[in-house]
Formats: structure tokens, sequence, C-alpha cells
């Protein structure tokens, strides 16, 4: 098959490789022609494992082709998929803007039966206003050509973007089309050889999925989080509630980790349009909203922990910071709960050393420059040198490195020997045994 992917962002591109992997020829178009001529090169604008292989070994043998022309890509290819941004609006809905966009180049383009899939996060009713998009441009050209558009949202996790979407649980189908599940059941049967995990359902049903989902998942953790903040005040530790609720198979062990907050460009993002969605149809969704609500606590819990152990100014404090990226695997800083904590140090007077094995780059870009001038953040090469003279050492994203670190080397460069585990990663008898004070979130000193 011949398929154009618009946008080469994380679903795009990862999609556009890996469905080019399995023989299909496939145009990447963006719009953004730096952007373009680097892939060409090789080189790619985010950090995911194993994908800068099939990237560059496709685009050599001529299957996965890289354009900033949309009109190249569709005269050789009659199924189009949009994975475009739906970043988020001043009140939180999500911006339909680049995907309707998009549906307005198709339809000035389009002049053959074609399947328009949308893999863009986009709220119930989007489908409708692409195909009204396309049609009003078919209409105003004269052109009489029938198409479809059909809802597929991407589950992809950063950091396993490419295993996952190669091994999928489940691809979603929203159409009403037999010809459309033909051509998706064909698509997608070389990633699911085992046996087929191919659900078709209406188009506003998937468009539904993809935020119950992510709502759902955000749900585990800050139900997760507001049990942890409870355990605190109980004397409980919350490791040991969570071994105990998980091995309930209803509940499973899955996102049921305490820490310091959800970040990324999805949870937070689809968890406020869906509270959107909702107020639109006139409905208040109160759990959605608590979940979010905890989240933005969440991410000041590491901050108001040392404000209780060091007082509200901290401008004698230096604190080494373990951890930029939003999770583990990924150098996206969106929405990370490092950003929260550092901004709110800082904004208390600390001074910050931070490491982070690939986010470093990120993270120059995401704080002020002045504050590196005036030396009040830094980001260091390495996680050791983050921590000299440091009056704390503060876990934010559970890194492997950091999981076992050098304790005798950490008592020996901190000034004061205080670790707060912002993901539960070490054990807190252990950590008192080497000669620290150990805080996590929800644990039992
Ligand atoms: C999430 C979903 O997991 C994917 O299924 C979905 O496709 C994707 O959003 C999307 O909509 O594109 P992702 O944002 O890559 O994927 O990250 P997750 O692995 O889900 O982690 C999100 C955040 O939750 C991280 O900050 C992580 O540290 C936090 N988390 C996760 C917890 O605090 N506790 C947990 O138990 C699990």
């Amino acid at each position: 098959m011949n398929i154009t992917v618009v946008g080469t962002g994380y679903v795009g591109l990862v999609m556009g490789a890996c469905i080019a992997e399995m023989g299909n020829v496939v145009f990447c178009v963006d719009m953004d022609s730096r952007k373009i001529e680097t892939l060409k090169q090789g080189i790619l604008p985010i950090h995911e494992p194993g994908l800068e292989n099939i990237v560059t070994e496709n685009h050599a043998c001529a299957r996965l082709h890289f354009t900033t022309s949309l009109a190249e890509a569709m005269a050789d290819s009659a199924v189009i998929f949009i994975a475009v941004g739906t970043p988020p609006g001043e009140d939180g809905s999500a911006d339909l803007g680049h995907v309707l966009e998009v549906a307005r180049q198709i339809g000035s383009l389009m002049d053959r039966p074609t399947m328009v899939v949308n893999k863009s996060t986009v709220p119930v009713g989007s489908a409708d206003r692409v195909r009204a998009v396309i049609e009003q441009q078919l209409q105003q050209r004269a052109v009489d050509v029938e198409f479809d558009v059909v809802s597929n949202p991407e589950f992809l996790k950063e950091g396993a973007a490419v295993n996952d979407f190669m091994q999928p649980d489940r691809v979603i189908v929203g159409t009403d089309s037999e010809h459309v599940r033909q051509l998706m059941t064909e698509l997608y049967a070389p990633f699911m050889r085992n046996h087929p995990r191919i659900l078709f359902m209406g188009v506003r049903d998937a468009e539904m999925t993809k935020y119950a989902a992510n709502a759902m998942l955000a749900t585990k953790i800050s139900f997760m989080n507001e049990i942890a903040s409870l355990c605190e005040r109980l004397e409980v530790d919350v490791e040991n509630v969570r071994l105990g609720i998980g091995s309930d198979q209803r509940i499973g062990y899955h996102f049921i980790y305490a820490g310091c907050g959800y970040g990324g460009s999805c949870f937070p993002k689809d968890v406020k349009a869906l509270i959107r969605i909702a107020q639109q149809s006139e409905f208040e969704p109160r759990l959605l909203q608590a979940v979010d609500a905890r989240n933005e606590l969440q991410k000041q819990s590491l901050f108001e922990k040392l404000v209780a152990r060091f007082g509200s100014d901290l401008s004698d404090c230096t604190f080494a910071v373990w951890g930029l990226a939003f999770k583990p695997g990924t150098d996206d800083m969106r929405e990370a709960p490092s950003v929260a904590l550092i901004n709110s140090l800082v904004g208390a007077g600390a001074r910050v050393r931070a490491f982070d094995p690939v986010a470093g780059q990120a993270a120059r870009r995401e704080f002020p420059e002045r504050w590196f001038a005036e030396e009040r953040l830094a980001i260091v090469e390495g996680q050791y040198e983050a921590t000299i003279d440091a009056d704390a050492l503060v876990l934010v994203t559970e890194w492997k490195p950091f999981r076992h670190p050098d304790f005798k080397a950490l008592k020996r460069l901190l000034r004061n020997p205080l670790i707060l585990d912002g993901r539960n990663q070490y054990d807190p008898a252990q950590v008192s045994r080497e000669g620290f004070e150990y805080c996590g979130i929800g644990r039992r000193a």
C-alpha cells in the first residue's frame, strides 16, 4: 500500500516508520522544512528507542519518504493519516486548528477516492468536522469524489513506542464502512500475526475510547497518589498497599505507582480536554476534575516536603535533582513534574543542580536563560556531580542508573544526608542503614 502520514511528531513518525518497515511505501509530510531536511539526513527530532534504525533503513531503501509537499505525497496514495498535534487551548479544550487545516489541504488536493484516517487525539464529533471541511473544499472545486473519514486513535507510550506499534494491545478503528474495515484489516494484519486485535466501532465511539483510556490510567495514578498522602498521615507504607491491592486481578499492578505526579504530552492535556468536552455538554465531570486537581497538587508534593524540612526561604539551600524528563526513556519534558519542582525551588531562592541521562538539552530550553547565567540552575553532566554539596538529593524520574546508586559516594558528596524519593525507588530501611534520612511518597520512613 502507498500511505501518506501528515505530521512527523511522535505519533506520525513512529507510525510512518513502522508501517514502512512492513513493506508499505510511506510519505511522511510536515510543513516544517527544517525537520524534513534533518529527517532525510537520519537525524530524529525525538529520542525514542529503536526508532532511528527503522527510520534510516526504510528511508535508505525508498520505502519511507520525507516531504513538505502534501500534493506530492497524495499523488501516490489513497490512504492519508492525520497525525498532527491537538495542543490545549486557553480553556483546556483540544485545539483542532492543525487537524482542520490539514483537512482543508486534503480537500483542496483530493481527486480520487480517499480514506482519511484521524490518528490525532480529538474530541468526539471531530471526524464530522473533518468531513465537512473536506466537502466544502470539494464543492468549491466542483470535484465529486467519494472519501471516508475514519477514527484510528493511537495508544503508544513514549519510550516504548516502536514496540507498542509493532505489537499493539489493540487497534481501534471507528468507521461504518465495510470497505474501510477491509483496508484497515489488511494494513494492520502484519502487526497482529498471532491473533487479531482490531476492534471496529462507530467513529464517535473510537474518538471517546482514546480519551477514556488515558483518563482511566490518569485516574488510577491520582487515586494512588491520594491514598499515598493519606498513608503519610497514618504511618502506613503505600508500597505495601500497592502490592496488596495489585494482587487483585480486577485492580492489577499497572499504573498504581504513587509518585510526584503524572506528566507528558498526553495525560494532563487529555484529562483537561475531556473535562471541557463534558462541560460543553453541560455535564460537570466531578471525578475527572478531581483527578486533574490531585495531579496539580501532587506535582508540588516534593517542594512542600522540602519547605517543611528547610523552611519557606530556601536561599541558603542547594538541591540535587535526578531526572528531568517526564518519565524514563524519553527526553520529553512536557508537563514534567521536574519543571514544577524546579520552578518552585528557584522561586523560593534555592539553587538547583540537575542531571538527566538524555533530557539535558530539552531542559536548557525549558527554563529561563538568566537562571543559568545567575547560577540558580545548572544542568550537569553526571548524576554524582549534581549532588556535590547539596542539601538533599531529590529523585524525580526513575531512570535505571538512579535505581541502585553508590550510597557511599552520595554520603561523601551531599552536604546533608537527605534523600527525597519522588518515585519510591528505594527501600527506606536500606537507605537509613546507609546513614540517610529518607522521605518517599506515602512511605513510612
Ligand atoms: C500515555 C499512555 O500510557 C499511552 O497509552 C497513550 O497512548 C499516550 O499517553 C498518548 O495518549 O499518546 P505516555 O504519556 O507516553 O503514554 O506515558 P505513560 O507511560 O503513560 O506515563 C505518564 C505519566 O504517568 C508519567 O509521568 C509517569 O511517571 C506517570 N505514572 C505512570 C505514574 O506516576 N504512576 C504510574 O503508576 C504510572
